[in-house]
């Protein structure tokens, strides 16, 4: 249940936040949560993630930014201390630093990383958050590396949020759920709690498709895993995005600045008014 909010202030922010999004590339399985979801979504995370370093693997959506931006405004009174995004779009990555330096979040920065690198060791984050590819073609070996260096983020103790497909006409959403968590329960993580069929997203090709919280903890005096290490195993990397669609864009450069919020000059013409052409 949402807290005490006010709910139109809280909508117009998160309003603010979808138009400075870049438009999503959907062979990369960027595919936005639809906004209702978003709030309700941010509003969650504020609250689940309190006071504490929240790191975000990936974050197209950009609930990082929401929880930040509502926590600043004050429409909602609680918030993690520190978010940092991880995400291998550069487009995404300048977007929500450009943001973040406009409204003065301080606690909120975005860096450009592939999950398939070892995590970089600047900080230590109590939990962290994934929407990832949905591992639909991979048995969510895809979710697994996200998930992997969400555990290393938080050095194999503190809490996850995992947000992946959940369908219960589908067989391949709960092979996944399964996969990833056997994967998490193999690191010492149990699963705390389970929101079903939560979020619905802008999905042409399956509109009813959606998803869950998956929110994993690990136990008690969990020992530290291994160090983060490069993925050399190519394995992992198949059908990451879908059927036959490989891992192998280290990153998705930023061409040219766009204003997201407004038409770019590439998309439209101008057709004068008879006798206003130009002599
Ligand atoms: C794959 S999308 C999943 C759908 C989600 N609703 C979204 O659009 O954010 C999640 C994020 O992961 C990022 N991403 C995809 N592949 C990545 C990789 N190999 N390393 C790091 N980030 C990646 C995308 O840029 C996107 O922001």
């Amino acid at each position: 249940m949402v807290a005490e909010i006010d709910l139109k202030a809280a909508i117009n922010a998160v309003s603010d936040v979808v138009q400075n999004r870049p438009r999503p590339i959907r062979e990369f399985d960027q595919i936005y949560m639809k906004t209702g979801d978003m709030v309700m979504q941010s509003e969650l995370v504020s609250s689940w993630a309190n006071g504490k370093r929240l790191a975000f693997i990936g974050d197209g959506d950009s609930i990082s930014v929401c929880v930040a931006y509502l926590h600043a405004k004050n429409i909602v009174e609680y918030g993690p201390s520190l978010i940092t995004v991880f995400d291998f779009d550069e487009r995404i990555v300048g977007a929500i630093n450009r943001f973040a330096d406009r409204e003065r979040l301080e606690n909120l920065q975005a860096v450009l990383y592939n999950c398939i690198d070892a995590l970089p060791s600047t900080k230590e984050f109590e939990c962290f958050y994934t929407n990832p590819p949905w591992g639909a073609s991979n048995n969510g070996s895809s979710v697994n590396l996200f998930v992997q260096r969400g555990i290393e983020a938080v050095r194999y103790q503190g809490d996850g949020m995992i947000v992946i497909a959940d369908d219960e006409e589908l067989e391949w959403p709960a092979e996944v759920l399964y996969q990833v968590q056997a994967f998490s329960s193999e690191r010492g993580f149990y699963v705390s709690r389970m929101m079903p069929r939560l979020h619905a997203y802008h999905l042409d090709d399956a509109p009813d498709l959606k998803s869950c919280n998956l929110v994993i903890k690990s136990r008690p005096r969990n020992p530290a895993g291994p160090v983060s290490t490069s993925i050399h195993d190519s394995e992992r990397l198949d059908n990451f995005y879908g059927r036959d669609a490989q891992l192998r864009v280290k990153y998705v450069r930023e061409k040219k600045r766009v204003d997201y919020g407004r038409a770019n000059e590439s998309e439209y013409g101008f057709e004068l008014v008879e006798g206003k052409g130009e002599e």
